[in-house]
């Protein structure tokens, strides 16, 4: 090409890839994060009452809106959903995603995927890969949890084809074996942190339940207040089980004492679901009489690979390994 015969913006005989190049003085443009603009990720909370009522139906907990991305989206990377699916009834849990995870609240049925079958029950736990559509079907009145990345496909602009794991269950029989284990183990006694994590031998390196995300079934015992914790990851918090008198503490800062400054407080529910924004401190306290569940589902599986979880721990965080 002979650089003498065109001039910037002249696009005779070229193709013109100018037109939508822009700069910005680096101060307008490199905390794009704020109202008007990317908008942060705020606080929400949705009650069980969403799924209590009604036919069988694919309930989304959507913030596309408010987030300016395609929906359904409850945090830029993934879709938080309650399936409701009456006796003898199915549905399809449609989505371009290469992680779909799904905990039963209530009910029983059968799951059809890939011309396999699979009984699910209350308690269990399930991830599929990309893949068929999922199909469904209750034999009794239930109500699921569903957590996929498609947000994240979208954000892309790809399809997911590969399979990066295997389908796996976690039978709600393995999870209470294991967490009656936990409990019973002499230096519980002295945890305020009661939590199984849920991972795949097809990823080891990240300790996670797929590759994007992760999955946490844990305990907060009578009594208990929790200091606070951190992580890049958006956390999508189920409540599986609890009495009145447990909420979560959430703010941007913590003191000297590693105490959260100007807390917002998420009262909790049975059933309900609410929205941990990234970076954001928290701490979770139970000032009922019984042990409370809860099961947050985080993209922490993509963070871990991206190296920007960032987890940090007001007053440490005691390992096994
Ligand atoms: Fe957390």
């Amino acid at each position: 090409m002979n650089q003498a015969q065109t001039q910037p913006g002249d696009c005779t005989g070229q193709a013109d890839w100018q037109t939508k190049a822009l700069l910005f003085d680096y101060r307008q443009a490199a905390n794009p994060v704020r109202r008007g603009l990317t908008e942060p990720i705020g606080y929400h909370q949705w009650s069980a009452a969403l799924h209590q009522s009604g036919g069988t139906a694919v309930l989304p907990l959507d913030l596309s809106g408010e987030l300016g991305c395609n929906g359904p989206a409850t945090s830029p990377a993934l879709a938080a959903h309650f399936l409701r699916i009456l006796p003898g009834e199915g549905l399809k849990a449609a989505a371009n995603a290469t992680s779909s995870l799904f905990f039963v609240l209530q009910g029983k049925g059968e799951l059809r995927w890939e011309g396999q079958r699979l009984n699910w029950g209350a308690g269990d736990l399930l991830v599929l890969p990309a893949g068929e559509t999922p199909l469904l079907q209750a034999e009794q009145t239930s109500v699921l949890y569903w957590v996929h990345d498609g947000p994240l496909l979208d954000f892309l602009g790809v399809t997911a084809t590969s399979t990066r794991f295997d389908p796996t269950h976690y039978p709600a029989a393995l999870l209470e074996k294991e967490l009656a284990q936990l409990l019973a183990d002499p230096s519980s006694a002295r945890s305020n942190r009661l939590s199984l994590l849920l991972a795949n031998r097809d990823l080891p390196q990240s300790r996670t339940v797929t590759h994007t995300l992760w999955a946490m079934l844990g305990v907060v015992p009578a009594g208990v207040i929790q200091p606070p914790h951190r992580h890049q990851s958006v956390a999508l918090d189920l409540i599986i089980d609890c009495d009145p008198g447990c909420h979560t503490l959430v703010g941007t800062e913590i003191d000297a004492k590693g105490q959260i400054v100007n807390p917002q407080r998420i009262e909790w529910e049975s059933g309900g679901a609410f929205i941990t924004p990234p970076g954001h401190w928290h701490a979770h306290v139970n000032t009922s009489g019984r042990q409370a569940r809860l099961l947050p589902i985080q993209d922490s599986g993509l963070h871990t690979y991206l190296r920007s979880l960032d987890i940090r721990f007001a007053g440490g965080l005691q390992t096994g390994d």
